[in-house]
């Protein structure tokens, strides 16, 4: 394309050709009048090498286009900018918010293998550097999702309580649990010595085969089998999608160290519920 083709291409140049010309000639006018012109008006007093300085009143024009930006300024650091200007930072968003609801519309109804797939690969991303690749928990660095608690972490549950679990005084002063259950948080010293080991191997190992007695004082609060009461204290069997959402959301800081919230839109709920699903997968 031949650059007179383009008519703004042939404005740009006209606007510049104009703004040469207006120059030219009020430059000349400017400077005609300089060779000529008396000044007029009252001196300030001060003279620095022979060049003096009038006070005379600021020209009104000048004046009102001084004022004028300043208005200017306002708006457009106030309002302008912020509210009107275009962002990439703003489209980036937005685009975002599409995708992600066309994302959650297209899975909102995905099968389980559909959720695990699709939450293996948020594990691998989000959750691997600290849990590993296996879900093992890296050499005890976070949990250990194969078999969830190691006999000394139920050991330290039953001796401590919520206190054990990472809870906060003032929250245990409140009855809440860290893990968000309507039985809010457990009390410490709920068995000791013999009786305490077992119910540690005992939970540690999968709750599989008979319970010791001592686990009946368990059972009071996480039912029988050790499921959770229908959903009023943590499941003990397994990983519950609740638990594994709430410590999303919330993080957690218990026996092992911290774990951070993964909230303020890095994963979608979908992905928080494939995650969730793909956890519950890794229990063996
Ligand atoms: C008074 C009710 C109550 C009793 C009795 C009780 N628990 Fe709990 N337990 C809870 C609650 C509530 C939580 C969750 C606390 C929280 O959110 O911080 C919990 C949490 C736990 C956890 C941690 C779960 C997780 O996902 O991190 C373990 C392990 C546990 N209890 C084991 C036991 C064992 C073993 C016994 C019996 C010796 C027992 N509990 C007795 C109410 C109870
Ligand atoms: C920065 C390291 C880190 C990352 C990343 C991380 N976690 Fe954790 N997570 C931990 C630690 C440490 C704990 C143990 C906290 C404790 O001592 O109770 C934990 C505990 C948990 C628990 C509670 C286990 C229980 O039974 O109480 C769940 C569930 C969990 N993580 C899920 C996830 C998921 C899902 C992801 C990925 C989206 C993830 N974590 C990413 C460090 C991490």
């Amino acid at each position: 394309m031949k650059w007179f083709n383009d008519n703004v291409n042939i404005l740009a140049l006209i606007g510049a050709a104009v703004i040469i010309i207006l120059t030219v000639l009020v430059a000349g006018k400017y400077i005609r009048q300089m060779k000529t012109d008396k000044s007029t008006g009252q001196l300030t007093g001060g003279n620095w090498d022979g060049i003096g300085e009038y006070s005379n009143p600021i020209p009104t024009g000048w004046g009102l286009i001084f004022l004028g930006t300043i208005i200017w300024w306002l708006w457009y650091a106030l309002a302008g900018y912020p509210l009107w200007s275009f962002s990439q930072i703003g489209q980036w968003n937005q685009e975002e918010a599409n995708y992600n609801k066309i994302f959650q519309s297209k899975w909102k109804n995905a099968n389980t293998e559909t959720l695990q797939n699709m939450g293996e690969g948020v594990f691998i991303n989000d959750c691997a550097p600290c849990h590993g690749i296996l879900g093992n928990g890296s050499n005890g660095r976070a949990q250990n999702f194969e078999h969830r608690f190691t006999a000394a972490q139920v050991l330290a549950v039953i001796k401590g309580g919520s206190a054990a679990l990472g809870d906060s005084k003032a929250n245990i002063a409140k009855g809440k649990g860290q893990l968000g259950f309507p039985l809010g948080v457990m009390p410490p010293g709920m068995a000791s010595g013999k009786s305490a080991k077992e119910i540690a191997d005992y939970v540690a190992g999968g709750l599989k085969g008979k319970a010791p007695a001592g686990f009946a004082t368990c059972a009071g609060c996480h039912g029988s089998n050790g499921k959770g009461n229908n959903g009023t204290a943590p499941d003990l069997a397994s990983y519950n999608e609740k638990t594994v959402l709430h410590v999303l959301a919330h993080g957690k800081k218990g026996i092992i160290g911290r774990m951070p919230a993964f909230n303020s839109g890095r994963l979608s709920d979908i992905q928080k519920k494939a995650v969730a699903t793909y956890v519950k997968s890794l229990m063996k």
